[in-house]
């Protein structure tokens, strides 16, 4: 009778295993970037004490070929190059106008890292400088997991400049190539260009691969199963823009049953908006418990749902 009773309660704790799925992981995108300037220490800093479990990292190089966080692949938009190094700017004709821009992988390290990356956000945060990528690991390693997205390489290939070379190096040389952080991987890749996921599948093929696909008509040809089939090959996850996944919402499901996780980006309230803070917060526990998505990027990992007690 007793072991009737213990064999009926293990198989009833092994059904409820089976249908809780796994924990779903915060993303802080770029960093808690609602509340400090994107890709600084400051916002990685940030997103430890909200308890994100993966902090992203948007990857450029430099003219002498150092990793640095940073999203775009110019500094204008969140720095002072523009008064600093007016004279170097790159000046390009786009649709018949002049477009000014000032390349990362122009400016030496030892340059970037005289711009001031924080009054843009707020003054309070002027002097913040941009990140090399080494010391956003040596700030997140065995803290939180480590989200880096691989910024334009094409781009950078096409002036003979390889960021999966940079990278490879870089997770190597900190022993993150096959490492675990909280029983979760301790790094997990990014990229918008599926021939830089190609590559890094057979580079670092025990690192997870999220490919990422904005809202747009190239994106939902990925999204059919033989799309979902075929990105399989190279990728361990898709990451849907919001718009993306709300145009075709069995995406979540048709993804798992290719063996991929998803991703989605970006949920996002503005600092002091109450009544946003609180539709983000239901808004994210729906993707978590209702959509079932595995991990999801957010710039205020404070609001992202805690388990239910
Ligand atoms: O990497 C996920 C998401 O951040 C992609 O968009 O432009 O913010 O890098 P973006
Ligand atoms: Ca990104």
């Amino acid at each position: 009778m007793r072991a009737l009773v213990s064999l009926v309660a293990l198989s009833l704790a092994w059904s409820l295993v089976q249908s809780t799925p796994p924990r779903a992981y915060s993303i802080a995108h770029r960093g808690a970037s609602a509340y400090a300037p994107e890709h600084t220490l400051e916002a990685y800093r940030l997103a430890l004490e909200q308890g994100a479990d993966y902090v992203e990292q948007d990857l450029g190089l430099t003219k002498d070929g150092v990793l640095v966080c940073l999203h775009d692949l110019s500094l204008e938009r969140t720095t002072d190059v523009e008064t600093r190094f007016p004279d170097r700017v790159t000046v390009e004709q786009v649709d018949g106008k002049a477009r000014r821009r000032w390349y990362v992988d122009d400016f030496t390290l030892a340059e970037v890292k005289t711009l001031d990356a924080g009054s843009w956000f707020d003054p309070t945060f002027a002097g913040a400088r941009i990140p090399t990528f080494d010391e956003a690991v040596g700030l997140v390693k065995g803290k939180a997991g480590l989200f880096p997205e691989l910024k334009g390489p094409g781009r950078l290939r096409a002036k003979g400049l390889s960021l999966e070379d940079a990278v490879v190096a870089a997770l190597t040389r900190h022993g993150l190539t096959d490492a675990t952080v909280a029983g979760r991987p301790a790094v997990w890749l990014q990229s918008f260009e599926e021939q830089s996921l190609r590559t890094l599948a057979t580079r670092l093929p025990a690192v997870p691969r999220t490919f990422l696909l904005g809202n747009d008509e190239a994106a939902r040809r990925w999204i059919s199963s033989a799309g979902l089939a075929e990105m399989r090959r190279f990728a361990t996850g898709v990451g849907p823009a919001l718009g993306l996944l709300q145009s075709q919402p069995s995406l979540v499901a048709d993804a798992h049953a290719a063996s991929l996780t998803v991703v989605p980006y970006t949920f996002r309230a503005r600092r002091g908006d109450r009544e946003a803070a609180a539709a983000l917060a239901a808004a994210m526990r729906k993707a978590v418990e209702v959509d079932r998505v595995d991990a999801l990027f957010t710039d205020n990992p404070d609001l992202f749902p805690r388990p239910r007690q």
